[in-house]
């Protein structure tokens, strides 16, 4: 499964909640130093290799991605996956039906290590360096945006985001997501008993991540109304919003209450361009 970049982190020594504030108020120094966090993070996709060509080999979407994207992926879409990160989801799209699959993301360190799985592969999947939004590709020229699985966290303006997606996208194109759900970073690992942080809020702005592979970096917060605003102010048709009890990644050696089944860990959105 996906490495979580952050998303699922909860537990860790305390660090004070910002207060909500505009979407512009991050510091340059801090999107910088989350970039360089990933360019050190994305190292592990190349010390990985042979593990992540034998995921790859065998990647399928997760059962609810099957459920929603199966008509969309019978239709063999072009696809965009905005941040793919180690790209091992662009397989599993591609053994489901998508007939290409552009991937975009700021670390040279994953395009690249992306790119060589999917040319020793023989996989029409392709990768390219870029910082996010804007989307460099022309517009319309999608049939499907499939993200998720930690990207939105990373990104201080949805809207921007969101118009990106739909200019991007056909008319009748479809956006996919399946995200770390935002109370997600409020949930204390704790084995024993599912407990809130007390150093987070849900409607706080954004929180210094203190787990691994993004430490330090910092996490924006995006309560799920916000997402879903953002997507259809930008024009898309809600088509389904489906909370789920289950992450979408779990680190290997952490098992938590809060993943018990009584909360929401994550969520899949699917919209369309009218
Ligand atoms: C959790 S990871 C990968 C998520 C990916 N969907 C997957 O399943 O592998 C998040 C990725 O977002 C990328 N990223 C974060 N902010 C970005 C931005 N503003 N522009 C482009 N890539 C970004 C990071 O380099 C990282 O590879």
């Amino acid at each position: 499964m996906t490495e979580g970049g952050g998303a699922a982190a909860a537990a860790g020594p305390p660090g004070a909640a910002a207060p909500r504030a505009g979407a512009t108020d991050e510091p340059d120094d801090a999107a910088a130093s989350t970039r360089r966090a990933w360019e050190r993070a994305s190292a592990k996709h190349v010390r990985e290799h042979d593990e992540l060509l034998q995921e790859a080999r065998r990647a399928r979407l997760l059962p609810v991605e099957e459920a929603l994207l199966a008509p969309v992926l019978r239709a063999r879409p072009r696809v965009l996956h905005p941040q793919s990160g180690h790209g091992v989801d662009d397989h599993a799209l591609a053994r489901a039906g998508a007939r290409e699959v552009l991937g975009l993301d700021y670390s040279p360190t994953a395009v690249g290590a992306a790119q060589r799985r999917a040319d020793e592969l023989g996989a029409s999947c392709r990768y390219r360096v870029a910082e996010l939004p804007p989307f460099p590709v022309p517009d319309g020229g999608h049939d499907l945006v499939y993200t998720g699985k930690g990207a939105l966290i990373w990104l201080p303006d949805l809207d921007g985001w969101a118009a990106e997606v739909v200019r991007v996208l056909r008319p009748g194109g479809h956006l996919f997501l399946h995200e770390a759900h935002p109370l997600v970073p409020l949930w204390a690992w704790d084995p024993d008993e599912a407990r809130v942080r007390p150093d987070r809020s849900y409607f706080a702005a954004h929180h210094v991540n203190d787990t691994f592979p993004a430490l330090g970096a910092v996490e924006h917060q995006h309560p799920l109304s916000d997402v879903v605003m953002a997507v259809t102010r930008a024009g898309l048709a809600l088509l389904e919003l489906v909370e789920h009890p289950d992450p979408f990644w779990r680190p290997a050696d952490v098992r938590a209450a809060a993943w018990d089944g009584r909360l929401p860990n994550s969520f899949s959105l699917l919209a369309r361009r009218p």
